[in-house]
């Protein structure tokens, strides 16, 4: 499922640019393969918005403060504090519970066990506290669920839900949170760079097979660029 993609390393002289271009290129890729939510079956749509919720409910918060743990940038930590400080004073996960039970889609624990292993490798990913990784692998994930938004509403709205404030705030602020955390990995990288041999891409490939887990079913199958 995974691919190794190529890395170029945020090191002198590169360009933060096109690291940014790159990210948003295996967004849109991901996309573009999203099944049309008519072709569907209901169950393979229960499935989707059960898994997602699954991986997002009680993560998201979770994942956005390893990162904050693992940055040594104030004015990174400024920007993941911005983040933060959204999720929980407009509780973020409420929106999401409120949008999957209007769709009954309320994860089972296969549900949460279909996202199990791909979950635990990200959880581990993080525990290493590489802070320039970790804040590129919130970019890539931010700039992907709001470019979701719509497919995940569609799933909702064919289950017979009308309850889309989740999907319809996610689908806006999360423009501005991508651009900060791309900043971030920047000034991150300013005072707490990545050595030459790792991977600057490893928890931003994790996270795509978190995601494509999500979306796996012989029907929805996406595959990695
Ligand atoms: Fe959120």
């Amino acid at each position: 499922m995974s691919t190794t993609l190529l890395s170029p390393q945020l090191q002198e002289g590169s360009d933060g640019a096109s690291i940014q271009q790159q990210i948003t290129s295996m967004i849109d890729d991901l996309i573009a393969q999203l099944p049309n939510p008519e072709q569907l079956t209901d169950e393979e749509r229960r499935r989707i918005l059960a898994r997602y919720t699954a991986v997002l409910e009680g993560n998201f918060i979770y994942w956005m403060t390893a990162t904050y743990l693992a940055t040594h940038s104030e004015e990174a930590r400024a920007i993941l504090i911005d983040n933060l400080m959204e999720e929980v004073r407009d509780s973020h996960p409420v929106m999401l519970r409120k949008f999957t039970m209007e769709a009954h889609a309320f994860p089972s624990s296969e549900d949460v066990l279909a996202v199990h292993d791909t979950m635990t490798k990200m959880r581990l990913f993080l525990g290493k506290l590489q802070g320039v990784q970790s804040l590129l692998t919130m970019a890539f994930f931010e700039g992907l669920i709001q470019k979701f938004m719509p497919f995940l509403a569609a799933l909702a709205a064919a289950r017979g839900s009308a309850e889309m404030e989740y999907t319809d705030v996610h689908g806006v602020c999360d423009i501005a949170h991508s651009e900060g955390l791309f900043r971030a990995v920047s000034l991150e990288n300013s005072i707490n760079p990545i050595s030459a041999d790792a991977n600057l891409f490893e928890g931003v490939e994790i996270l795509r097979d978190v995601f494509l887990s999500v979306m796996q079913s012989p029907e929805t199958e996406l595959v990695a660029a």
